[in-house]
């Protein structure tokens, strides 16, 4: 039990009895609580066939699979298995209403859970969709530690689609260098960039070196073969002639930007990122860092005959020209054997840099108009735009928001405002806007930025707008894709558009009839992107880049809403920096 401070006792007494009811409530209302027990640990494994150290969970990498119902909690007893660093899990996609302090960002929501120790998780599950959960504490997400989080209707309740059966591809990509070694190299001088991918995992299996599927038709290289047994080996999707399945994907990559298709079959997009979309079938999907969909396919070729599923990489120059990182599984019919092998060739990922196509399909993303989804506010209280750049601090090389590169602070803020410390962090909030005559096509004229760990603070309902601002990147011409992940909430994407956000001329271009709800939504290159969201979630929420090495170089900012309304943070959350000795300090 934590100690009480402050408030006067009959208050506490009030909110623990409503507490109590609303648990009582919540049971008896059917809500399971479904408890999981987590060891996190390095282990040695062969997820493309190479051996490598990876990050895992009970044994397993990727981390076990979570399946829950809506209004169910889930209570998952993390222990740090790591015996020199600490780890927390971020569950990607899960609002945490009510419990900010289980959202798994260390330094913000909690302090990373110490090696030999555990530390609880429980929070509830209210939507239904395609999830995932992954390491978020230094560059622990790009060491492996990930997994699914898939959350059903409750029994009884309809998806807005039919389907027969459902796969589940959560997409990854590795490297053979160690994690360690990727965050020291981007903190040295001289910079010292990840570089590109060396395979691509689904459900945490690839092939190195013959995942490329020009590749892939003429080799005998022997993990190239689709033969079962291995633990690189495909997980082949079987399917039965004329039924339709819904392959949930997710896409917690480092870096990469992918795209998945099946040779000869039609997807068809109806859920991103929790939320449901507008059907509409495509031959392929482009899906970035962050993001997850379900796709429905229906089995209607030909099913004497098997096919190729291709995921490969785009938005970034392959490492080799021409040659397109993919990764391949075989979509079996099961009328025959999985290993006939597809006499269409993969197929092909479209051209890495043909971003007008990647517009195209984003947005084609619509909110579905038969399933009650709210519209946005139709006006906003206030706006904040983010100008995305790369820059130097002291000789380092690092990404910049409004030329603020976060670092975060001993002290996590969760606990900071909870007990009032005000020389945890900067207290100056960070700039709302950039100087109106930024040239965002060109290199910056002064590239030093500064490093800094303000805080935007929103109060109660209030309804932001944030528009994010790509530019050219710090040398020579180009214009990176950034992905961004908000915390607590999903937003509502306004829209797209080129170059310069212009107040007046462009907000009249807004959706905000069918504007789609997610969590992730990217900016392309000089290009920008306007989202609305309602801070009705109090919390401290991440909102950032969520390519792994661009939020360790700083590319991310802080949203602190209405946090005096959070209660009942347990003490455990918070035993490190300032907030360790229940915010009493000298
Ligand atoms: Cu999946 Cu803060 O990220
Ligand atoms: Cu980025």
């Amino acid at each position: 039990m934590r100690i009480m401070r402050g408030s006067s006792s009959s208050s506490v007494w009030f909110v623990l009895w409503v507490g109590l009811v609303v648990m009582m409530i919540g049971e008896t209302e059917g809500g399971r609580v479904r408890h999981y027990k987590f060891d996190v640990e390095y282990m040695i494994r062969k997820p493309d066939c190479l051996e490598h150290v990876v990050m895992g969970i009970n044994g397993k990498f990727p981390g076990p699979t979570i399946r829950a119902q809506v209004g169910d909690t889930l209570d998952i007893a993390l222990t740090n298995k790591l015996s020199t660093e600490g780890t927390v899990i971020h569950w990607h996609g899960i609002r945490q209403v009510g419990t900010p302090w289980a959202d798994g960002t260390a330094a913000i929501s909690q302090c990373a859970i110490n090696p030999g120790e555990t530390f609880h998780y429980r929070f509830k599950v209210d939507k239904a969709g395609t999830y995932f959960y992954h390491g978020h504490y230094g560059m622990q997400r790009a060491a492996g530690l990930y997994g699914s989080l898939i959350v059903d209707l409750p029994k009884g309740q309809k998806e807005p689609f039919h389907y027969d059966g459902q796969f589940n591809l959560l997409l990854s990509d590795l490297w053979h260098t160690s994690s360690h070694e990727q965050e020291v190299g981007l903190s040295s001088i001289p910079f010292r960039w990840i570089g590109e991918p060396q395979s691509l995992l689904i459900n945490g299996r690839g092939q190195f070196n013959c995942s490329i599927a020009a590749k892939f038709i003429n080799t005998s290289l022997p993990q190239c073969q689709l033969k079962g047994g291995e633990e690189c080996a495909p997980q082949i999707l079987h399917v039965e002639p004329k039924k339709t399945y819904r392959i949930r994907i997710s896409s917690t990559t480092s870096l990469a930007s992918l795209n998945l298709a099946i040779s000869n079959h039609k997807l068809r997009v109806v859920e991103a990122d929790g939320n449901y979309v507008e059907p509409f079938s495509v031959d392929d999907i482009d899906i970035y860092s962050g993001e997850s969909y379900s796709v429905l396919l229906t089995a209607d070729q030909d099913p004497t005959k098997n096919y190729w599923l291709s995921v490969g990489v785009r938005a970034r120059k392959p490492a080799i020209p021409g040659q397109v990182l993919t990764a391949l599984t075989l979509l079996n019919y099961q009328t025959i054997s999985a290993s006939v092998f597809p006499v269409s060739p993969p197929p092909v990922t479209p051209r890495w840099d043909d971003f007008d196509r990647s517009k195209a399909f984003t947005k084609k993303i619509i909110a579905n108009i038969r399933t009650p989804q709210p519209p946005p506010p139709p006006y906003s209280h206030r706006r904040i735009v983010l100008l995305n750049t790369q820059n130097r601090v002291e000789g380092f090389t690092k990404w910049a928001i409004n030329n603020v590169s976060l670092t975060l602070p001993a002290t996590p803020y969760l606990g900071s405002f909870e007990f009032k410390l005000n020389n945890t962090f900067d207290r100056k909030p960070p700039p709302e806007n950039f100087p109106s005559e930024y040239d965002i096509f060109n290199p910056p004229v002064n590239a030093n930025a500064t490093t800094g760990n303000g805080v935007y603070v929103f109060q109660l309902n209030e309804v932001v707008d944030v528009i994010l601002q790509n530019a050219n990147q710090l040398t020579g011409k180009g214009s990176e894709i950034h992905p961004w992940h908000l915390h607590g909430h999903d937003f509502w994407v306004l829209g797209y558009g080129e170059g310069k956000f212009k107040a007046g001329e462009d907000e009249k271009k807004f959706n905000l009839t069918h504007a789609p709800l997610r969590n992730t939504a990217v900016i392309f290159p000089y290009g920008w992107t306007a989202l609305r969201f309602k801070a009705d979630n109090p919390g401290v929420w991440a909102f950032h880049c969520h390519i792994e090495p661009h939020l360790h170089m700083g590319m991310g900012v802080i949203f602190a809403e209405a946090v005096h309304k959070v209660k009942n943070i347990p003490s455990q959350a918070l035993a490190c920096g300032l907030t360790a000795n229940n915010g009493r300090h000298n």
